[in-house]
């Protein structure tokens, strides 16, 4: 029997009835031993469909609670407990409720990128491939309020031309990128098509071609008969776009920073092939949330998948 790290993955695997669901910012690796890889709407969707008792998400902790909260009766581990997000950071429990409360009437919708607890006083969670069209189900009689991350709010009201109160929570990894540095760029490549996830700033998010989810910055790699591509988004990405297209020529938005890797997001890559062996081996960590908050916090994202439709 071989002794690698990916045929023991594979072996306990089996022996778990599990599968793994990996984001789009994993390494390699990891996206290559995955059964499925997604964006926070494909895999919350996929978690729910899945009949595997023991799902491992390999992403950060937030995605892994959305799909323990919609399959509450499956084992849901994660490989790092310190995976987390600067946009669940940003908008702690107390103030988001405070902040909901401050509104007459209002209708919280509520990025995915947020905390169990934030999503179960929501009225529907969103994530950036679907959030257009759930915003455009909101009823006119309310305040829509949006948080936490205010540059895909910003967006969102651009788009939808729905009138919006905005926290004030922003992606560490997104927002570093640099609108001068990106035109200069562009100057230097007059033929690439410029691709940005809408956590960015306006200032980006104004010079690009195209702004979508992880899975539509993908689409447009995969589809899109140019060849030169500048992408505004987490590095992980490049895996599966130079998959889907080895003939393209795929740039890094620049950053604020010199020579940093500040386009890796610090928390998704925590994960490694070696703690999701370990996690399947002990079965743990493992979410583990509080009966109410399971409860309260599936029907704004049930009322997503809902509306998604
Ligand atoms: P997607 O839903 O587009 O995959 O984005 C998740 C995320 O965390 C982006 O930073
Ligand atoms: Fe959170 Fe940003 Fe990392 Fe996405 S890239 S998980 S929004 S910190």
């Amino acid at each position: 029997m071989s002794n690698s790290i990916i045929d023991r993955i594979r072996n306990l695997k089996e022996k778990r009835k599990a599968i793994i669901l990996a984001h789009y910012y994993e390494e390699g690796a990891i996206q290559d031993i995955a059964d499925f890889v997604g964006d926070s709407y494909q895999l919350a969707l996929y978690g729910q469909k899945s009949d595997a008792p023991v799902i491992l998400l390999a992403g950060v902790v937030f995605m892994a609670e959305s799909v323990k909260i919609l399959s509450p009766d499956k084992t849901v581990l994660f490989p790092d407990r310190e995976a987390g997000c600067s946009l669940v950071a940003s908008s702690p429990f107390e103030e988001y409720l405070a902040w909901k409360q401050s509104f007459p009437n209002p209708f919280l919708v509520t990025y995915i990128n947020s905390s169990a607890r934030v999503k179960a006083i929501s009225d529907v969670i969103v994530t950036s491939s679907n959030a257009e069209k759930i915003i455009s189900k909101v009823p006119h009689n309310k305040t829509i309020l949006f948080g936490p991350d205010r540059n895909l709010g910003l967006y969102l009201k651009r788009q939808t031309g729905r009138p919006m109160e905005l926290w004030p929570g922003t992606c560490e990894v997104h927002v570093l990128f640099s609108a001068q540095k990106l035109m200069k760029l562009m100057k230097e490549h007059p033929d690439a098509r410029v691709i940005a996830h809408p956590e960015c700033d306006e200032a980006i998010l104004q010079l690009a071609h195209v702004v979508g989810s992880t899975s539509r910055l993908l689409a447009e790699v995969t589809r899109h008969p140019g060849r030169k591509f500048i992408v505004a988004t987490e590095t992980g990405i490049f895996h599966q776009m130079q998959k889907a297209r080895p003939d393209a020529i795929l740039i890094q938005a620049p950053n604020e920073k010199e020579s940093c890797s500040c386009n890796d997001c610090p928390y998704m890559k925590l994960n490694t092939l070696q703690k999701i062996e370990a996690a399947l081996m002990s079965l743990s960590p493992e979410i583990t949330l509080p009966q109410d908050i399971l409860t309260q916090a599936r029907k704004p994202l049930e009322l997503m998948m809902e509306w998604s439709q």
